[in-house]
């Protein structure tokens, strides 16, 4: 085992990290990880828990929820769903009851798993509906409201694991309020830029409800958050779809790395965000310089940490990603509007806030996009380009915008 794990360490260090979803921890980070509470237990909420030993668990767990509700100028939120979807989960399953209607963005359309039928919404016997997704992978607004006035749900969801722009929170709200549907934002990938203030802050712009990771461009342990301005209620359903719902113990030991990652994003959040945003436009023209399909030209490819491309001419997403990973450059396939399958789609899709965390700008993107280029369209030997993928990785070693 300690050898593979050693490979595995090896291998990262010397390939270049361009998965959407992730991120890497800081040392201080990491140094409030491997703690005591790795191993300890608590069910309920602070102060009132059916464990004993956690007379100082609940200081750090009130003062990282507070820390996020005074950010966030929220009424409620919640650390304790151990990831992205239990926080989903448990929020949708509060709002709602088996056979009620949602409106989502579809798999294709950029939705995550957690939202449709094979996911946690599927678990609830949740009838779904999806949004009408135009030529520029955004929401047809017209056709939404009319859906959302006609079918009554009970709430919709916005945002997913393909998110590269805002989406229509405020355009969306007063029909939702018509009919009584809550706006549930799903920010897992732009929690950081949000938090930051990149990416439009959907609380204020009328949603309900928060979802989130706390790993991908907010760099913090894995986990999940709930953050919302909402009824006490809802609040209280919530939390006991969350305990004793959904979870018993919440792994406390991510507490404390969660709070060391704020503090972090407080201090740095503004310039690691704003290079981010910077670079993954950069290497979106590079990349469509150098010849790729990069989806959503004609509205500048990104405003966020991603890229999308169209890869169907270079053999498509699941050829495409692993000729990539045999050259130490790691993406994933991902299913462009359109696709029917989500094994064998025609896109990949490229995040680049870890190698931005690593003090990437502008140029390393376009030395990046030569990578590409040289390994999808010029078809030179994938060794040679590994080479390089090392060489320039060797550079990027240390993490910034690090306490
Ligand atoms: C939009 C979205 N929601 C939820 C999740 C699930 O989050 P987690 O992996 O933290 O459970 C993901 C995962 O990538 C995601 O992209």
């Amino acid at each position: 085992m300690l050898k593979i794990l050693k490979q595995h360490q090896d291998w990262r260090k010397q390939s270049l990290n361009l998965i959407a979803s992730e991120n890497i921890l800081s040392p201080a980070v990491r140094k409030a990880l491997d703690t005591d509470l790795l191993g300890r237990y608590a069910e309920g909420t602070a102060g009132k828990r059916f464990y004993q030993g956690l007379v100082f668990f609940d200081q750090m767990e009130q003062m990282t929820t507070q820390a996020f509700a005074d950010h966030f100028k929220a009424s409620f939120v919640d650390i304790r769903p151990i990831s992205g979807a239990v926080a989903n989960l448990a929020v949708f399953s509060a709002l709602t009851s088996p056979g009620d209607t949602i409106i989502t963005l579809g798999i294709d359309g950029g939705s995550h798993i957690s939202h449709e039928k094979m996911g946690a919404s599927g678990l609830l016997g949740l009838n779904i509906h999806h949004f009408d997704i135009d030529a520029n992978g955004q929401i047809d607004i017209k056709k939404a409201q009319e859906k959302i006035l006609e079918l009554k749900p009970k709430f919709i969801i916005l945002s997913g694991s393909v998110i590269l722009f805002p989406m229509p929170v405020k355009e969306l709200k007063e029909a939702c309020a018509k009919v009584g549907a809550k706006i549930v934002y799903d920010a897992a990938h732009v929690f950081g830029l949000i938090f930051s203030g990149y990416f439009q802050n959907p609380l204020s712009e009328g949603a309900d409800i928060i979802v989130a990771s706390t790993h991908k461009t907010f760099p913090g342990p894995q986990g999940g958050i709930i953050i919302g301005n909402i009824d006490p209620e809802l609040q209280k359903a919530i939390q006991r779809k969350i305990f004793p719902g959904i979870t018993s113990n919440h792994h406390l030991y991510r507490i404390p790395g969660l709070y060391t990652a704020f503090s972090e994003m407080k201090k740095y959040g503004k310039q690691y965000m704003g290079q981010t945003i910077k670079n993954a436009k950069a290497l979106a023209s590079a990349l469509e310089k150098n010849g790729f399909d990069v989806c959503y030209k004609q509205k500048g490819f990104t405003a966020s940490h991603q890229v999308l491309i169209n890869v169907a001419n270079c053999g498509g997403g699941t050829d495409v990603a692993k000729k990539l990973e045999d050259a130490n450059i790691i993406v994933n396939k991902n299913m462009i509007l359109g696709d029917k399958s989500a094994l064998n789609p025609s896109g990949i899709r490229i995040g680049v806030q870890e190698i931005t965390r690593m003090g990437a700008k502008e140029k390393e993107m376009k030395t990046i996009a030569n990578l590409f280029k040289q390994l999808l369209l010029d078809n030179i030997e994938i060794s040679k380009v590994k080479k390089q993928v090392v060489a320039f990785r060797r550079k990027y070693q240390k993490v910034k915008f690090s306490l």
